[in-house]
């Protein structure tokens, strides 16, 4: 069967990085950026006009369209590299990971990369068909799916680790994330939520804690801007 077309298919069939750049290709501009993930030069699937898109996206929003969805996928966050930069000091060979809100996926490939098992999931499927082309040579171990949180579950799986950069900047996707947070951990796991010290986040720190997790909070120093450091948010159950 030739699923060519189907972003939740786990299992690559009748996929080929030829057919899904092509199916890319028909959804907007994309092209291949190198990009320093788990401490090497690789390859990354981005999308080559994330403002343009976002401005298209506004303007469909303010002539009334419903349903638009705002492209933030479309842009690789600061945030991802500094959890990438945090992995560096855990043990993942052969550890199963959620990555949720993944975008172009550079924080789940950086665990990838470490040798775990990951799966990588978006409320939206447009960055998934990028995310497969840059996992493509790692493919056997990972896979890609799409997860609304509070909507979608995988079935009744659970990961020792969850990853999420840059995905607390809306106040009314909390609840949804903390559920999905809730279903998809295993016991004594832990999850990781990077971002750049934004205002919004300081905020869900003091809510995520009502909820039943215990938080740690590490500081991640970038050398692109030693000036803007990276937080990564370290939860587990109460
Ligand atoms: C700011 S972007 C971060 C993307 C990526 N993690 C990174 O750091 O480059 C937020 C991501 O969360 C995803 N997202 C937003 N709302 C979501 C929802 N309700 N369920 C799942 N994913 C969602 C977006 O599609 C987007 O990919």
């Amino acid at each position: 069967m030739n699923n060519t077309n189907d972003v939740n298919n786990p299992l690559w069939d009748g996929e080929s990085l030829d057919s899904l750049a092509k199916l890319a290709s028909a959804r907007f501009e994309w092209h291949w950026e190198d990009t320093a993930i788990a401490g090497e030069m690789r390859r990354l699937a981005v999308a080559s006009d994330p403002e343009g898109m976002l401005i298209d996206a506004c303007e469909r929003q303010d002539a009334g369209e419903e349903g638009v969805i705002d492209p933030f996928w479309a842009t690789t966050w600061r945030a991802a590299s500094g959890l990438d930069h945090y992995l560096n000091n855990l043990v993942l060979q052969d550890l199963q990971v959620l990555e949720l809100g993944c975008g172009t996926g550079h924080a789940g490939l950086a665990a990838a990369c470490r040798g775990a098992h990951v799966v990588f999931t978006d409320g939206v499927t447009d960055p998934l068909i990028l995310v497969k082309m840059s996992i493509w040579q790692l493919r056997n171990q990972c896979q890609v799916r799409q997860l609304r949180f509070g909507i979608d579950q995988l079935d009744g799986q659970q990961f020792p680790l969850i990853l999420g950069s840059d995905i607390t900047y809306l106040r009314n996707l909390w609840p949804e994330l903390n559920r999905c947070l809730h279903d998809h951990l295993c016991a004594g796991g832990q999850i990781l939520l990077s971002d750049p010290y934004r205002i919004i986040a300081n905020e869900f720190r003091e809510w995520i804690q009502n909820h039943g997790w215990v938080y740690q909070e590490h500081k991640i120093d970038m050398q692109d801007d030693p000036t803007h450091p990276i937080r990564v948010m370290q939860l587990t159950k109460n």
